[in-house]
């Protein structure tokens, strides 16, 4: 029985065994000549090379999460990717939260419980003179993972949905109701633009507020998380009255 309740996402639909990354078949179709239509969904039972943000690997066990990367073709340019990835971060947060799951999101885009990660988010664009061709959404949520499933080093910083509520979670259900929260707000961006997320992002955000060290290409930048600025980015107040815009990087320290 089918639980998808939404208009486009999630309709063509691909499942697989195991594959090196979702992220990679997502490119692969895109790039044949039929290509990939908005709303394709790539799902693998495991992953055996999937990909964190920044170089990272991705723990992806068979059967025990979701591994799925979602094909979406906004007509934007480049600069406002970063609205696209704080989007998804509140479609899964609000679905997690109505599960009676205490996440928050720590910027940009890692769900977290209880200070520890229980999903990410990788957004990979392709474009063309600065314009989004393909925006491919990978989403890796350790949904029935166990501690045993984590090496010593990431069960201190990562957990799942099954550890956290104490009981089995249905990856099916879970995962309909990600693409039905996903596609109400997609369509109210597409709609109203980016300030109606911004403010939902702010509301389920545990990063404001506190004192940050974010690595960036450029180096360490420390200071307090004001806010988002208009094209997604980090605003952080370095010293009284001084702010800088960040697009992407990694919290070092609170969350
Ligand atoms: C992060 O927090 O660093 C992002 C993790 C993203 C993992 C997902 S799992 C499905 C998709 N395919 C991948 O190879 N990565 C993403």
């Amino acid at each position: 029985a089918s639980m998808l309740r939404t208009k486009r996402l999630g309709h063509e639909l691909k499942v697989y065994e195991s594959l090196p990354s979702t992220q990679q078949k997502a490119f692969e179709i895109a790039a044949k000549e039929e290509g990939a239509q908005e709303g394709l969904l790539i799902v693998a039972e495991t992953q055996t090379a999937g990909k964190g943000r920044m170089g990272r690997s991705w723990l992806s066990p068979s059967g025990k999460g979701l591994w799925v990367s979602l094909v979406l073709k906004p007509s934007v340019t480049l600069q406002f990717t970063p609205q696209l990835t704080l989007l998804i971060a509140v479609a899964v947060c609000r679905v997690m939260n109505r599960m009676e799951i205490p996440a928050s999101i720590k910027w940009p885009n890692d769900l977290l419980i209880h200070g520890k990660k229980c999903a990410g988010i990788l957004l990979e664009t392709s474009a063309e003179d600065e314009r989004v061709k393909l925006a491919v959404a990978g989403i890796g949520i350790n949904v029935n993972l166990d501690t045993d499933d984590f090496d010593e080093a990431s069960v201190q910083r990562s957990t799942s949905l099954k550890i956290a509520a104490g009981r089995h979670i249905d990856r099916e259900s879970l995962l309909c109701d990600i693409l039905y929260e996903l596609e109400q707000l997609y369509d109210l961006y597409l709609q109203k633009g980016f300030e109606p997320i911004k403010s939902l992002w702010e509301a389920l955000s545990s990063t404001l507020q506190q004192t940050v060290t974010v690595e960036t290409l450029s180096g360490k930048i420390t200071g307090k998380a004001v806010g988002i600025n208009p094209w997604g980015a980090l605003i952080v107040e370095t010293s009284p009255g001084e702010c800088t815009p960040l697009y992407s990087g990694d919290l070092k320290s609170p969350f």
